[in-house]
């Protein structure tokens, strides 16, 4: 059978992740799909070190469009990021029938009904499983893994930064801007870091989760976002001295009247799993009404940890174009037409 096509658009850390994942595991990742995968053209503004990344075995071009309208191409990655370029382009690439894999939380948190209701009427797929909690495979979970029980609730650490800064406070005694400064180094951080302290980062990835465990639209305008900026040392002190931990959770419990969707500094008992999630790193929790409470630990961040994600949208589609077209988008997209109108709660 032939290869299934792949076009990048943005080969920065998880492109390039991406790309090298893909490489090295080629042959595993092909059984498990049923077919090659391979990335035929990548989109970046820096064509140089696109060429260079790729070991000149893809073509580069510098203009998007030339990807998401290449006839050859079957999937778009889309790994740009924001809400601008990167919605026009994710549009573009459903109406030419392309199906589509984005790690992108903000442009799924904001415009997911949109793009979901136009991949349903085009009959392609989207599928974003890096886009919330990076290598940690919690969409799955949520889709499949889980989909015999009645959701009550999630919590989770979900944005790296915000828990290393925590962590590095409360550990080394570090000032809150020396420890975001090193997080942005390290690649955590978001372009603009004041998504991942304010909790906004957070709040895309709880609007997303929510919205596959309650079956309800995104709804991000509803969340209720506070961040850690106001959090103080002697706050993580205090809460030490008296056995809790203070972690930024991302929380969506259903109630009876409603949805509650909210971000914010929460205090959690030490002795709490969750509570000893350190650095960088996310933790989910998940409590079903069959299954009861499971947890959820990995990367949430980085360039591997993140293709990782991105790779098994890859291979789900790929499984799925090439074996059951009939019956793929349910599988991953949300079902504009089959939501419920739970409301979600003003906090
Ligand atoms: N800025 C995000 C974080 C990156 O710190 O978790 C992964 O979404």
């Amino acid at each position: 059978m032939k290869p299934i096509k792949v076009g990048l658009l943005g080969i920065g850390t998880v492109g390039s992740g991406t790309f090298n994942v893909l490489k090295r595991n080629r042959e595993e990742i092909t059984r498990r799909a049923g077919r090659d995968i391979q990335i035929a053209m990548v989109a970046d503004l820096n064509t140089a070190r696109a060429k260079e990344l790729t070991n000149g075995e893809c073509e580069i071009v510098n203009d998007a469009n030339l990807v998401v309208n290449h006839p050859d191409i079957d999937i778009v990655i889309e790994l740009i990021g924001g809400y601008g370029i990167a919605k026009d382009l994710v549009l573009k690439a459903i109406a030419n029938g392309k199906h589509v894999v984005t790690a992108n939380k903000a442009l799924l948190a904001m415009h997911g009904n949109e793009i979901f209701k136009a991949a349903q009427e085009k009959g392609v797929m989207v599928a974003f499983e890096a886009a919330v909690a990076g290598g940690i495979p919690i969409i799955k979970a949520l889709r499949e893994g889980l989909t015999a029980n009645r959701i009550e609730w999630i919590a989770g650490i979900i944005n790296g930064t915000t828990n290393f800064i925590l962590s590095e406070m409360r550990d080394k005694g570090l000032d809150f801007d020396v420890v975001l400064k090193e997080a942005q180094r390290l690649g955590y951080a978001e372009a603009d870091p004041t998504f991942d302290i304010e909790g906004v980062d957070a709040a895309h990835k709880a609007t997303i989760m929510s919205a596959i465990a309650f079956g309800i639209p995104v709804q991000f305008d509803k969340a209720h976002v506070e961040g850690i900026t106001k959090l103080q040392a002697t706050d993580i002190r205090y809460a030490e001295q008296l056995g809790y931990r203070i972690k930024l959770l991302g929380i969506a419990k259903r109630t009876p009247k409603g949805i509650e969707l909210r971000v914010h500094p929460t205090l959690i008992p030490a002795k709490r799993l969750i509570a000893n999630v350190e650095g960088a790193m996310n933790a989910v929790l998940v409590q079903g009404d069959a299954v009861g409470a499971t947890l959820y630990y990995g990367k949430g961040a980085g360039s591997e940890p993140t293709a990782s994600a991105v790779i098994a949208d890859l291979v789900d589609i790929t499984r799925l174009a090439t074996a059951d077209p009939e019956h793929r988008v349910p599988h991953l997209a949300f079902q504009p037409d089959a939501m419920t109108d739970t409301p979600i709660l003003p906090m």
